[in-house]
């Protein structure tokens, strides 16, 4: 058995006892199961085997060079969505042609950076932008690939934060704007359209937002052909959820049944960019208990040393992550507010859960991290980034090591 499972009372990783890994290395830390990211990472790649597909991680999820060079050896290439993901992407072994440049607001820099190295794509978001991957181009006088990322005005259902597909969202450029705009293109010696690009969200937890997106694509590809611009391939975005709660959500299989049906047809290659879906459940962050105190209702205040700083999901979006005790004990059971240390009320990690009595220093686990956890740490309240570990064939290696106020401080004046 992989991933996260209890042995008796206790928690493991592959194996491993998450409070052997507290013990070594101090809390809060974030845990992630390689066998889980294979495992994941496996189950979409064999989904689509039957059509030429290429699997483009967003490195946004979870960027840590370890997570990034083991998905590469898994086969996997890159999203990156900034300048520093791209770096990310290449010093964990990704070629230039294995990334794909996505971003609403990439600057001249950025641009400068993936023209000269020739990524495989950049995903344009604006004719503006377009006229200035152009620019940048003719400066270095080399041909960019570009996909045009397309606004389908669908409506991902996901919470309104990471709903990105509606025209009232900042992102990509009007369908009804692109075929004028691919005549302009074919008159700009330097910039070439391969692709045409969707993400309309994150956190999907149906396949038909996804199914119309594609589908979407695909007729545009069909009328930009017959108007004389050759698509190759078709970037439908990441977006795929996972169940935090238990609940039900489509699987790999059944988000290929949906895509593939519509893309099929077109004939052309597809670019998968999902990051939650192969990451998420494949980390937890181990947490000790600092205080407890009574608060009304019989209800208990659970202070944890984690909190928004360490994973900021749950304030941000109003996410559930299961919370649980890393041993569980015989004590009671008791309902409690489970809070971080920080100095807002909104710190809390999850409102009303029934734990057994906890007990200061008891070691808890968040699940269900691995996905916008540890990228969205932050230093407020000057904490300090957590430290990380990669369960790899059971045996454990820190893959970034806690922040220290050393680091934190080398940066002022
Ligand atoms: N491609 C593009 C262009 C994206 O913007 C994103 C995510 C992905 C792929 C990967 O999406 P995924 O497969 O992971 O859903 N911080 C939020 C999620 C923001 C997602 C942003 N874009 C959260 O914690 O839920």
């Amino acid at each position: 058995m992989t991933g996260f499972f209890r042995q008796g009372p206790a928690l493991v990783c592959d194996g491993v006892p998450l409070a052997d890994l507290a013990t070594a290395h101090g809390t809060p830390l974030y845990v992630y199961s390689a066998a889980t990211i294979a495992a994941r990472y496996h189950a979409i790649d064999q989904a689509f085997a039957d059509y030429p597909h290429a699997i483009h991680y967003a490195l946004k999820a979870n960027s840590t060079l370890a997570i990034a060079r083991l998905l590469r050896g898994l086969g996997s290439n890159a999203d990156a969505n900034s300048g520093g993901e791209i770096e990310v992407a290449r010093r964990a072994g990704f070629t230039p042609s294995q990334i794909v440049f996505t971003g609403v607001g990439k600057t001249a820099a950025e641009l400068d950076q993936a023209v000269a190295l020739g990524v495989r794509s950049i995903n344009a978001e604006s004719a503006g932008e377009i006229e200035r991957i152009g620019a940048r181009a003719r400066a270095l006088q080399t041909r960019v690939k570009i996909a045009l990322r397309i606004n389908p005005d669908i409506d991902a259902k996901s919470h309104p934060h990471i709903s990105t597909g509606l025209k009232t969202n900042k992102f990509g450029i009007a369908l009804s704007d692109v075929p004028e705009l691919c005549e302009r293109v074919r008159a700009m010696p330097a910039v070439e359209v391969v692709g045409l690009h969707s993400h309309v969200g994150s956190q999907i937890t149906e396949v038909e937002p996804l199914r119309r997106a594609a589908a979407a694509l695909v007729q545009l590809a069909r009328e930009l052909r017959g108007r004389g611009t050759q698509i190759e391939h078709l970037d439908v975005g990441g977006g795929l959820g996972v169940s935090y709660d238990g609940r039900r959500v489509p699987d790999a299989a059944e988000y290929a049944s949906a895509i593939l049906p519509a893309v099929r047809e077109s004939g052309l290659s597809v670019i998968l960019e999902p990051g939650r879906q192969i990451v998420a459940p494949a980390g937890v962050l181990l947490t000790r208990v600092v205080d407890v105190k009574p608060q009304s209702a019989g209800k208990l205040f659970v202070i944890m040393d984690a909190g928004m700083t360490e994973l900021i999901r749950p304030m941000l979006y109003g996410a559930f992550h299961r919370i649980e005790p890393v041993v569980r004990t015989a004590a009671p059971e008791i309902a409690c507010d489970i809070v971080g240390p920080l100095c807002e009320s909104s710190d809390t990690l999850g409102k009303d859960r029934i734990v057994p009595h906890p007990a200061v220093d008891e070691l808890y686990a968040v699940l269900d991290v691995g996905a916008y956890g540890s990228v969205m740490a932050s230093n407020y309240n000057r904490r300090l980034l957590p430290a990380e570990v990669l369960i790899e064939h059971g045996r454990a290696s820190v893959i970034r090591r806690r922040q220290t106020l050393e680091d934190v401080l080398a940066l002022e004046a």
